[in-house]
């Protein structure tokens, strides 16, 4: 636990989270996910919740983040790219999200915008609440 406790408080200072965050964010960022990858893998750096960390966070308030950052391809139009359209549809590709999320996969590197660290922590922070509407 003291391992992760330090790793993870390193993360959460690049972040930049302040002290009295890291106690509360520690206990809601443990190690275990649907991936063994450390939540704080080198080089991409995002964190993994397995609780809720804010009970306001709704579809609205990421969807603003997918429909730039995601949707420009997962429109339903293009191929190979399923629509990522509603709350619904996202939650169907639940661990496909998650686990591109924690490795940093999406978006591909020829996407006309790249996701910052802390718009996929918030992502990660919304699926980590259950996806709500
Ligand atoms: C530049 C276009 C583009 C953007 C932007 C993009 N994607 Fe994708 N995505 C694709 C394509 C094409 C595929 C299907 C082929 C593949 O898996 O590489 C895909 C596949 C996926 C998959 C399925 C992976 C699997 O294992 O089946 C997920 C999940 C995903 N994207 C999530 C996202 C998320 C989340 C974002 C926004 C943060 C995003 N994508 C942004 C083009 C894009």
């Amino acid at each position: 636990m003291w391992l992760w406790g330090g790793s993870l408080a390193a993360c959460w200072a690049r972040m930049g989270v302040g002290g009295g965050a890291v106690a509360l964010l520690l206990t809601a960022c443990p190690a275990d996910g649907p991936d063994p990858t450390p939540p704080c893998a080198s080089g991409c750096g995002v964190c993994v919740p397995t609780a809720c960390p804010d009970q306001s966070l709704t579809y609205a308030k990421v969807e603003p983040i997918l429909a730039a950052k995601c949707v420009v391809c997962h429109d339903g139009k293009q191929q190979d790219a399923w629509p990522m359209t509603s709350a619904a549809a996202l939650r169907a590709k639940r661990d496909e999200i998650h686990t591109v999320l924690q490795h940093c996969q999406m978006p591909p590197a020829n996407a006309p915008s790249p996701l910052a660290k802390a718009e996929s922590q918030r992502i990660l922070d919304w699926i980590g609440c259950g996806m709500p509407d």
